[in-house]
């Protein structure tokens, strides 16, 4: 089987300067069956999965898809012009050049964020031709007449002189600060709160769950990431 320098590997897979790379060997951060290379020029069966950066399983394919919990208080940006972003917060071994948030979730926002440096699969996930659900839950401010909401966003609301799409809406608990379940198939600039207070209401949380079919990893703490498989990002545009 071919084989390849590691600090090769390293930087096509990662996207890193070979100064970049050197560094991360220099500390300690890579690893190869279990053991640390300390050596860039140590050979390794080309497509061999065992290698590790930071603890986190180096990804051999072209493009990555990471789903990020993310929490409230990053912004969903590559560059956060000194606030913090989601790729500021994802684990070292993750980075790699390119990287950017398919799609934006408000600061305040939190929940499945899609991460990737395939623009050509953002693009399709992102644009409303490709019918791409986004599926949110809300907590409301105040209870809400579900019926008719539902039949007001399932018509489609106007905002900002715009017709929306129509979107899904069902109760998930009722009570003083209900909880709800938005389905929207496009993603305009704050729309979910936007929706809500043309109703009079106000989110006061609101979580994405879903992209597409595929729902957000439960077992994920806030914050924390994986990379999908590629069964799971089938999931996503799948009909
Ligand atoms: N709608 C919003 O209002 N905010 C988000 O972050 C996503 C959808």
């Amino acid at each position: 089987m071919k084989a390849e320098r590691i600090d090769k590997i390293l930087s096509i897979c990662m996207g890193l300067a070979r100064s970049e790379v050197k560094k991360l060997i220099r500390e300690g951060c890579v690893t190869f069956e279990g053991k640390t290379i300390s050596d860039g020029s140590f050979k390794i069966p080309y497509g061999c999965p065992d290698i590790e950066v930071s603890g986190s399983p180096l990804d051999l394919k072209e493009h990555v898809y990471i789903m990020l919990n993310k929490p409230p208080g990053v912004i969903c940006a590559s560059d956060g012009k000194g606030e913090k972003t989601v790729i500021d917060i994802l684990p070292e071994g993750y980075k790699r050049r390119s990287l950017f948030p398919a799609g934006r979730l408000d600061k305040d926002t939190e929940g499945f964020c899609l991460i990737t440096d395939d623009g050509i699969f953002a693009h399709k996930i992102l644009s409303p031709k490709s019918h791409v659900p986004k599926t949110y839950l809300a907590h409301l401010e105040k209870p809400i007449d579900i019926e008719e909401a539902a039949a007001l966003f399932a018509k489609g609301l106007y905002l900002g002189g715009e017709q929306l799409l129509p979107a899904a809406l069902r109760l998930v608990s009722g009570g003083d600060k209900p909880l709800c379940e938005i389905v929207l198939n496009e993603g305009k600039y704050h729309q979910v709160k936007l929706m809500f207070s043309q109703l009079g209401n106000t989110v006061l949380e609101l979580k994405r769950t879903h992209i597409g079919r595929l729902k957000l990893d439960e077992t994920l703490a806030s914050g924390e990431c994986r990379y999908l498989t590629d069964e799971e990002l089938l999931l996503i545009t799948k009909r």
